[in-house]
């Protein structure tokens, strides 16, 4: 008997017996996952999260009895050996069966919507959300919540023994502008007004340090209004930590420690310490991406000066303009047929471009639509920059810094698919951010968040006037496997220089006071100097389960417009509700 996990109706679970255990008396509960009939003799496979049992009922005990799929049962019975060519060596529980004496049905099941005994043919992922409950019951979804629980509990316990302390912070919080778009929520005793869901808990864990906690942590919901995608929900989970008299390479340690031990505790998988180091413009150039994924080659190469000689105005005039050429070496071994330049050529128009050029090193000379523009010698100096060999081939783009960088970046992505193997990772550091970045519109932007520390903040305050741009910021992210799955920084801890990157973001200090004068006043009184990084639970849950998908490693995840399917939120709210918080709801205007 378990004391674990034994209880009033049960004496095993349906994952726990074994060969020691033939002879005794059992009471198993658990769902129907199978019914097999030999000659009247039933052979029902009953399971419950830590396994599955094989329970055979004879006709005297089964008579009459409709056993249905994933109807709930208790089993009183005998263990009893499996016959010799019967034992299933896959299942733990397979050298036994238990000889049912007793049997109630403690719950009957409606028809099932989809077939939970298999991974095969499941239905859309709607369906599987309405009814998640049945889709939890999955074995390969509980062995999900398993890793996710374990990911948890050992984070947990490193940074305990780090000396962390888990504080709370609250969810119903004030809109700062910090990035996306947020959630509001209406507060009913004070009329008109409305608290914001955090982004995430960036000024509370500051705050925290002001007050001399030290070392904080969190595994905390964040909210943000965005689309979904694979690897983003509106809420997610984070772990958030911040830290006092840090430098990074103190928060990149603690993190370090913990992912190497939630490794070892999830998968078994050392993984290789210290992780390396990219810097952010290395990462750029090398990549064409700040989170590059490792497990393969294809690194870039950069064929701005070599285009700027030739008489080719396609490759020659956008570096006249001041936009980069870039090129991806496709090894011969590896191939590019017509076809497959076709759909890279298709593939880099959906990430923006005008158009893909290719050229193929074949007998020495140059073969596809760029050879015949170059001569010999610009030939040979190409296959020397990009070290090209007989038979490969290379792809050249061009655009502006950014823009090109991300077309490369999504063929690398999809050259290296193939290559990147699931059960592999590779963990990094990219670091020497810029402080900040252009939106869509042109407008300065915090490229982490307004509350990184600048590299050097003498020199911040001078370009202030020159060009922001150029300064560096105290931020790395860490990257797994081409996933941004965690961001940090060293905080200004000074208000003039908090002032300062305020006013660079086009704050007036008025509104800068409006939205965060409570943190500028708390860095007043005697604010260490900190810093500190969220991960991505959901992320980094995903790849160590091998999925791209966060919503496979989250219990109730949202659809993409938003919804719950297991609830069916979100809802129109009641008027009464409505009145209470004074609002009056618009319809929304019909498209143009
Ligand atoms: P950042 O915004 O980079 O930093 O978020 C940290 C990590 O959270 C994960 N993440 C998401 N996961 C799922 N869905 C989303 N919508 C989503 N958005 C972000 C990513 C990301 O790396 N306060 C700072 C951290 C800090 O500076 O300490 C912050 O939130 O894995």
């Amino acid at each position: 008997m378990s004391a674990m996990t034994a209880t009033a109706m049960r004496t095993h679970t349906c994952g726990e017996l074994r060969g020691e255990q033939v002879g005794r008396e059992t009471t198993l509960c658990g769902w129907i996952e199978s019914v097999r009939d030999h000659g009247g003799v039933a052979f029902v496979d009953l399971r419950d999260r830590y396994g599955k049992t094989q329970v055979v009922i004879t006709p005297q005990i089964g008579a009459g009895r409709v056993f249905g799929s994933q109807s709930v049962w208790q089993v009183k019975g005998t263990v009893r050996e499996r016959l010799e060519g019967t034992r299933n060596a896959a299942l733990q529980t397979g050298e036994i069966e238990v000889e049912a004496t007793h049997l109630v049905e403690l719950n009957g099941s409606a028809p099932l919507p989809f077939d939970l005994s298999s991974d095969e043919n499941l239905p859309d992922e709607e369906i599987r959300l309405q009814h998640r409950y049945l889709d939890l019951r999955r074995p390969e979804m509980q062995k999900r919540l398993a890793l996710r629980h374990r990911v948890l509990q050992t984070i947990r316990s490193v940074l305990d023994r780090l000396g962390f302390w888990e504080i709370e912070t609250p969810y119903l919080y004030k809109s700062t502008p910090e990035g996306a778009r947020e959630f509001l929520v209406p507060c009913r005793a004070q009329p008109g007004t409305f608290y914001a869901l955090p982004q995430s808990p960036q000024v509370f864990k500051q705050i925290l340090q002001v007050a001399g906690t030290d070392r904080y942590m969190q595994i905390v919901r964040c909210f943000r209004d965005e689309d979904v995608r694979a690897d983003r929900q509106p809420e997610f989970t984070q772990l958030d930590l911040e830290m006092s008299f840090v430098s990074e390479g103190d928060v990149q340690a603690v993190v370090e420690e913990l992912l190497a031990e939630a490794f070892r505790a999830a998968r078994g998988i050392e993984i290789r310490l210290p992780l390396p180091r990219l810097a952010y413009r290395e990462a750029m150039d090398r990549y064409g991406s700040d989170k590059p994924d490792l497990r393969y080659g294809y690194e870039l190469f950069d064929a701005g000066p070599w285009a700027s000689g030739l008489a080719f105005r396609v490759l020659a005039d956008p570096v006249a303009k001041g936009h980069r050429v870039l090129g991806l070496k496709i090894p011969a071994k590896r191939g590019a047929s017509r076809k497959q330049i076709d759909d890279w050529t298709a593939l880099a128009r959906t990430a923006g471009a005008g158009g893909l050029l290719w050229v193929r090193r074949a007998n020495a000379l140059a073969e596809g639509p760029l050879a015949k523009h170059l001569h010999p010698s610009q030939a040979e100096a190409l296959w020397k920059l990009a070290a090209a060999a007989e038979g490969d081939t290379l792809l050249l783009a061009a655009g502006p810094e950014g823009g090109v960088h991300h077309i490369l970046d999504v063929l690398r992505r999809n050259l290296g698919a193939s290559e990147a193997h699931a059960d592999t990772f590779q963990c990094l550091w990219v670091t020497d951010f810029p402080l900040f970045a252009r939106d869509a519109e042109g407008s300065i932007v915090s490229a982490h968040h307004p509350f990184t520390a600048p590299k050097d903040a003498p020199e911040l305050k001078r370009s202030l006037t020159g060009d922001p741009m150029g300064v560096q910021a105290r931020a790395y992210d860490l990257v797994i496997n081409g996933s941004e799955v965690g961001g940090g920084s060293i905080r200004i801890h000074e208000p003039d220089t908090q002032k300062a990157v305020f006013a660079a973001l086009g704050l007036t200090e008025e509104r800068a006071r409006a939205k965060f004068g409570f943190l500028l006043d708390a860095l007043r009184f005697g604010a260490p100097p900190h810093g500190g990084i969220a991960l991505g639970i959901d992320r980094l849950v995903a790849l160590l389960a091998g999925t791209e998908n966060i919503r496979e490693v989250m219990a109730f995840p949202k659809t993409a417009r938003g919804g719950c399917p297991t609830t069916g939120a979100p809802t129109p709210a009641e008027p009464s509700q409505l009145d209470a918080l004074h609002i009056r709801t618009v319809p929304p205007s019909a498209p143009p």
